[in-house]
C-alpha cells in the first residue's frame, strides 16, 4: 500500500537500518523499484526531483506510484526530492505525495528555516512528513547545481531541527550527487556529532558511487534513509542500450523497456540489501 514515509523511517531508526529511497523517472523505473522491494519484502521510497516532475507532471508520477503500490504487500512512499519552492511542495501535497522534501540549503540559515517551517506547517494537518537539508551536498542534482563545500554544522543542525520541526534531516558530510571521480572522503565524525545533538532520522544524499562499506558505516552512525539516483539512470540506460545494440531493428518499446526494468530491479535489490531494509516490511 501507499503510506507516508514517517513510520517506515522511524522503524529503520529503531531497527538500526535505513530505508532505500530511489529516484524514478518513468513507469519502468517505478515498476522495477516496486518489484525489487516486493521480492525482498522491504519498505521502500520512490522519489522525483523537480526536473523529473517537469518532464511528466506530479499527477503522472503519483498515479504510477499509486498503481504500483496498490497491489503490493510492502509499504511504499512517494516523495518529492529536493523540492525547490513552497509552491512545488504544495502542489505535491495536493496531488497526494506521501512525503515531501523542501531544499532550502542554498539559502542562508534564517531563510532556510523560514522556508522549511512554512512547508512543515502546511503539511502537518495532512500528516505528511517533511525532510529538509542543511549544508550543501556537492555535485549536480539534475538541474540543481549543489556546488561544493558547506558541510552541516552540528550545532546549527540542532537549532534547525528544533525550530522547523521537520521529520528528517539531510546532512552534508562529503557525499555528492552523481558518480565520483575519486574516492569520496566522508566526514563520519561529523555525522556522529550531528547524531548526538539531533534525535530525528538523518538522510544521506548522493549515495550513487559509494562503497557498500561507506553506506553501512553511515547507517551505523545514524543515517535512516539513503538516496540513490544516478545508479538507476545508468542501470536503466545500460539495459535499454544492450537490446538496441544487439537488435538495432527493435521497434517494440516493451522489449527494451523490459530490459531496462530488469537492470534497475537488480541494482535496487543490491542497494536494498546494503541498506539492511530487506525483510523489514
Ligand atoms: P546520487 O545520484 O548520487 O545517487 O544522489 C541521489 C540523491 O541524493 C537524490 O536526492
Ligand atoms: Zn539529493
Ligand atoms: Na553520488
Amino acid at each position: 500500500p501507499l503510506v507516508t514515509s514517517e513510520q517506515m523511517i522511524l522503524n529503520a531508526q529503531k531497527g538500526g537500518y535505513a530505508v532505500g529511497a530511489f529516484n524514478v523517472e518513468n513507469m519502468e523505473m517505478v515498476m522495477a523499484v516496486i518489484a525489487a522491494a516486493e521480492e525482498l519484502n522491504a519498505p521502500v521510497m520512490m522519489q522525483t526531483t523537480p526536473s523529473t516532475v517537469k518532464y511528466a507532471g506530479l499527477d503522472m508520477y503519483y498515479a504510477n506510484a499509486l498503481a504500483a503500490a496498490k497491489n503490493c504487500k510492502v509499504p511504499v512512499a512517494i516523495h518529492l526530492d529536493h523540492g525547490s519552492s513552497f509552491e512545488l511542495a504544495m502542489q505535491a501535497l495536493r496531488v497526494g505525495y506521501t512525503s515531501i522534501m523542501i531544499d532550502g540549503s542554498h539559502h542562508v540559515f534564517e531563510e532556510n528555516i523560514e522556508m522549511t517551517k512554512r512547508v512543515v506547517d502546511a503539511c502537518a494537518p495532512s500528516g505528511i512528513p517533511v525532510e529538509a537539508e542543511l549544508g550543501k551536498v556537492g555535485g549536480k542534482e539534475d538541474d540543481l547545481d549543489g556546488g561544493s563545500g558547506g558541510y552541516t554544522d552540528p550545532l546549527e543542525a540542532k537549532e534547525f531541527v528544533e525550530r522547523t520541526k521537520i521529520s528528517a534531516l539531510a546532512v552534508a558530510i562529503g557525499t555528492a550527487h552523481g558518480v565520483y571521480s575519486g574516492t569520496p572522503k566522508l566526514d563520519l565524525e561529523r555525522l556522529s556529532e550531528i547524531r548526538k545533538l539531533v534525535s530525528i532520522p538523518l538522510v544521506l544524499h548522493g549515495a550513487s558511487g559509494l562503497t557498500d562499506e561507506a553506506v553501512r558505516e553511515s547507517i551505523l552512525r545514524g543515517i535512516c534513509k539513503v538516496n540513490f539516483a544516478t545508479e538507476l539512470r545508468i542501470a536503466y540506460t545500460e539495459g535499454v542500450k544492450k537490446v538496441l545494440t544487439e537488435n538495432p531493428n527493435t521497434i517494440d518499446p516493451k522489449k527494451y523497456g523490459a530490459a531496462g526494468m530488469e537492470s534497475v530491479k537488480k541494482l535496487v535489490m543490491g542497494r536494498i540489501k546494503v541498506c539492511g531494509c530487506d525483510q523489514k516490511a
